[in-house]
This record gives C-alpha cells, sequence and structure tokens, in this order.
C-alpha cells in the first residue's frame, strides 16, 4: 500500500518560491491500477517522483507498506527502489545499445532478488524479431515496448508510468495500453499511471486522483469502458472538434 500523506513541495520560479505540490493526501492499494490525471505543469511527475524517492517532500510523508520511504537508511532505499520501475514519455533509451541491452541495462547496474527471463520478456513485448536492432530503427510504439520490457525484467511490485502515450498516435496508444494491462495481469504490481489523456486512464485505471495547481481536487472510481471502443476513432474525434463544436 502506497500513502501520500499531506505531502507539499515548493520549487524557485523566476518570481520566486511556489508550491508545486500542496498538501496531497491519497492511497494506493497494492495491485491497483492507479491513475493521476491533470494539465501539463499540476504536478503530476513530482508526485510520481515522490513514490520512488527520486523527489522529497518538502513536508509529508510517503508511506509504502507503512514505512516512510524518505527515512530509509541508504541501503533500506536501495532495496525499496529496486521494487520500483518506471516508464517514460520520451522512453529514455540508450541509442548506443540494441534493444537487448537495453532492456538487461537495470541488471547490469544492480542485483535484482527476483528477475523475468530475457526471452519471457521478449515475447510478451513481441519484440524478439527485433532484439538487435537499435532504437533509431524502431517506430515510437516499438521503443515503448522496449521501456516496458526493461522496467518488467526487474519484477517490479511498483510499475510508474509518466506519460507513457503521451508521444504516440492513437493506434500505438492503444497497443502500449494493451501490453501494461496485459503486464499487470500477468505479474499484478501495482500501476501508477500519470497522463493528461483521458481516455488512456478509462482504459487502464480503475481509480485516479485529479490535480489542479499542485493540489488534489478529487479522487474517482472510473467505470470501465462498455465496449472495446472507448478510443473513438480519429475521424470521429477530428469531427467532433472541428465541426460539431457548440460555440
Ligand atoms: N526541479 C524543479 N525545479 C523547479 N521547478 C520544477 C521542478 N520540477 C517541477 N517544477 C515545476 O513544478 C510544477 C509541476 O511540475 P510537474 O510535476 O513536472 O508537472 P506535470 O508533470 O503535471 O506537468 C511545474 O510548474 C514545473 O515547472
Ligand atoms: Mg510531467
Amino acid at each position: 500500500m502506497i500513502t501520500l500523506d499531506q505531502v507539499s513541495k515548493s520549487f524557485q520560479n523566476n518570481s520566486g518560491e511556489f508550491k508545486a505540490i500542496d498538501a496531497v493526501t491519497f492511497t494506493i492499494q497494492d495491485h491497483e491500477r492507479f491513475g493521476i490525471i491533470g494539465e501539463s505543469g499540476a504536478g503530476k511527475s513530482t508526485l510520481l517522483r515522490f513514490i520512488n524517492a527520486l523527489e522529497t517532500p518538502d513536508e509529508g510523508a510517503v508511506m509504502v507498506d507503512g514505512k516512510n520511504i524518505h527515512q530509509l537508511n541508504k541501503s533500506a532505499l536501495r532495496l525499496y527502489q529496486k521494487q520500483v520501475a518506471m516508464i517514460f514519455q520520451e522512453f529514455n533509451l540508450l541509442n548506443n545499445k540494441t534493444v537487448e541491452e537495453n532492456i538487461r541495462l537495470p541488471l547490469e547496474l544492480h542485483a535484482y532478488p527476483e528477475t523475468i527471463p530475457m526471452e519471457t520478456v521478449l515475447d510478451f513485448v513481441g519484440l524478439r524479431d527485433k532484439r538487435g536492432q537499435y532504437p533509431k530503427d524502431l517506430s515510437g510504439g516499438q521503443k515503448q515496448r522496449v521501456g516496458i520490457a526493461r522496467a518488467l525484467i526487474t519484477r517490479p511490485k511498483i510499475l510508474l508510468c509518466d506519460e507513457p502515450t503521451s508521444a504516440l498516435d492513437l493506434g500505438t496508444t492503444k497497443e502500449i495500453v494493451d501490453v501494461l494491462k496485459k503486464a499487470h495481469d500477468t505479474f499484478g504490481m501495482t500501476i501508477v499511471l500519470v497522463t493528461h489523456e483521458l481516455e488512456v486512464i478509462k482504459e487502464l485505471c480503475t481509480r485516479a486522483a485529479i490535480l489542479e495547481n499542485g493540489m488534489l481536487t478529487d479522487v474517482i472510481k472510473i467505470e470501465p469502458p462498455k465496449n472495446k471502443k472507448s478510443y473513438s476513432s480519429y475521424r470521429k474525434r477530428a469531427l467532433e472538434v472541428l465541426s460539431h463544436g457548440s460555440d
């Protein structure tokens, strides 16, 4: 269980100090698929970075399984961080490494207690035939699948996803959402997903926190989509926006 308890954080900008996160409290259950939504600058990434302790709140506590992760000693923190993996909007792959080398990278850097075999991971994300390729030869969706594989190989208990589909078109977004869903079905990790894309939240999450200007305004329960068509087609969306506007 992850609990953010009255966390706040200030940063400096041109006009002085401002509160990027303001007394936010919520709890995420084990194995949950939890969304954090809000506009750009709302503080979503900062909240996510609290959870893997890349960012420290000025006030409040982040409790994981009853422990304040910002008060762990160095070795306990390292152990905790090995249970948390992250995927990014811009994929964060190393261009001079192959698909397989990118996926194996975490294992080169640290010893993990439990890993998933490379062959299993490659099959899971459907990249077996691309294992020797370099990122420049991959599509956006394939790059994100490498990012997912690199996270899965460490068998994380918590998977943090920061705008994982925001650099992708609609069809590719669907493909990545499906891979994440399958990963959750198979491995049961807790997923915390940050995005401004409401359709992605609807497909993937069961609850979501709404963040506005660093403040939590709601935590909502999400109705699962009734059919597989919650992603409207590009044509339908274009018509809605361009020709049926209400004003
Ligand atoms: N390290 C930092 N230094 C200064 N300002 C920051 C830093 N990190 C984030 N911010 C600011 O805090 C606010 C929230 O940022 P962020 O959490 O990245 O929002 P989001 O992910 O919702 O777009 C933004 O105004 C951003 O510019
Ligand atoms: Mg962000």
